[in-house]
């Protein structure tokens, strides 16, 4: 099949790439063209597990092409997903603009049947506003052109896209048009050949469907976060409460992790735009509006127990910070709790030294501009003159240190830890002073 995909960020790249490597014919649009021209050039503009070698491999069979060329992108695929950002406005509702954007184009150069699919997230309605898009430049042109559109919100996990694409849990469409459930089923069936997994809805519901989803999986992590809290009072450990109640079929292990607060490109934005949406039909989410100030003041729970260990004023303490990207095996810096504890030990006059696998590049990008802010090659020089260490993102690698060299490498033996990875007795036998989050 013949597939445009406009926007080759996170989900556009690994959608495109996805499906070239299926054997569609697949043109990518976006534009940015450091982008395209990186694409071209044989690299990525991301860090994403897995997706290299499906670039490389479709690019060279002659399936996968970048382009700025709008033209070119719209007269390409019968089928044009529209996978652009829909960051917040400032009122926190999704600003559309570059949806809207992308329908407008494909309405003013198309010149057969388009399938127009919202990849992105969007609030309900909004395929409405972008069939309406489309329809007015068909209008202004003064031509007559059939198209339907689709919504098919994307699921993947940043770090696990290309395994969550290939295998999905659910494909949600929302469609109404005859032809274009026929042809996304044809589409998305070599990824579901083992059983069928797509659920066609209606648009509005396949809308709604993303946002409940986020909203479900942010509420889990607030719930938990603020237990922790109680927990620390109490003196009881979140851990084993995790594992306790996680334990019951119904409640289950996913997303039940105390830390220093959810972060990333979706959960914050969506959380807010949901609530806005729900603002706006009269019928606020009280719920959810807890979960955002639950996450917000989590960010904020490392610096503080730093602040009682060390006091307000920083100056002349270094802390080596693990982990800055929002989540492991990502490079995106979206909303990373990272950037508060690095803001807020900055503003107090601390000296950090920061480490992560992969997203230093992209921390530099937005974190750069700090004062006191150095970046080390390795976990273990992060900690070389550092009083303590601040643990942000649980990568794999920052499970099973050298405990030893870091006791001898920290001056005041003391760690901070965001995400719960070590064990409170073992570290207190091997001579730490170890804060995590809800450990009584
Ligand atoms: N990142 C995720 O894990 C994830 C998961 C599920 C859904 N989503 C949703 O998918 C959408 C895209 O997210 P992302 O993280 O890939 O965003 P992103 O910011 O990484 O990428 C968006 C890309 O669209 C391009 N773009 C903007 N306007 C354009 C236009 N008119 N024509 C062509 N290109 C254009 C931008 O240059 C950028 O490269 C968002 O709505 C997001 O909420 C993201």
């Amino acid at each position: 099949m013949k597939v445009t995909v406009v926007g080759t960020g996170y989900v556009g790249l690994v959608t495109g790439a996805c499906l070239s490597e299926m054997g569609n014919h697949v043109v990518c649009l976006d534009l940015d063209a450091d982008k395209i021209r990186t694409l071209r050039a044989g690299g990525l503009p991301i860090y994403e597990p897995g997706l290299q070698e499906i670039v490389q491999r479709n690019v060279a069979a002659g399936r996968l092409e970048f382009t700025t060329d709008v033209e070119h992108a719209v007269a390409h695929g019968t089928i044009q997903f529209i996978a652009v950002g829909t960051p917040p406005d400032e009122d926190g509702s999704a600003d559309l603009q570059y949806v809207l954007a992308a329908a407008r184009n494909i309405g003013k150069t198309m010149t057969d049947f388009k399938v127009v699919v919202d990849k992105s997230t969007v609030p309900v309605g909004t395929a409405d506003k972008v069939k309406a898009a489309v329809q007015e430049e068909l209008d202004r042109r003064g031509v007559k052109l059939d198209f339907a559109v689709v919504s098919n919100p994307e699921f993947l996990k940043e770090g696990a896209a290309v395994a969550d694409f290939m295998r999905p849990d659910r494909v949600v469409v929302g469609a109404e048009d005859e032809r274009a459930i026929l042809l996304m089923r044809a589409l998305y069936a070599p990824f579901i050949r083992n059983h069928d997994r797509m659920m066609v809805m209606d648009i509005r519901s396949a809308e709604f469907t993303k946002y409940a989803a986020n909203a479900m999986l942010a509420t889990r992590i607030s719930f938990m976060n603020e237990l922790a809290l109680v927990a620390e009072k109490l003196g009881a450990d979140i851990e084993l409460v995790r594992q306790g109640i996680g334990s019951d079929p119904r409640i289950g292990y996913h997303f039940l992790y105390a830390g220093c607060g959810y972060g990333g490109s979706c959960f914050p934005k969506d959380v807010k735009a949901l609530i806005r949406t729900a603002e706006e039909v009269g019928q606020p989410l009280r719920l959810l509006e807890a979960v955002e100030a639950v996450n917000d003041r989590q960010k904020q729970v490392l610096v503080g127990k730093i602040v009682d260990c060390y006091g307000e004023n920083l100056s002349g303490k270094t802390f080596a910070v693990w982990g800055l990207a929002f989540k492991p095996n990502t490079d995106d810096m979206r909303e990373a709790p990272s950037r508060v504890v690095i803001a807020e030990l900055a503003r107090r006059g601390a000296k950090i030294q920061a480490y992560d696998p992969v997203a230093v590049d992209a921390a530099k990008r937005v974190l750069g501009h700090v004062q006191g802010l150095s970046f080390a090659e390795s976990g273990r020089a992060a900690l070389e003159g550092a009083d303590a260490l601040v643990i942000v993102t649980e990568w794999k690698e920052f499970r099973t240190p050298d405990f030893e060299a870091m006791r001898d490498s920290l001056r005041d033996k003391r760690i901070f830890d965001g995400r719960n990875l070590y064990e409170p007795k073992l570290m207190k036998t091997l001579g730490f002073d170890y804060r995590g989050i809800g450990r009584g």
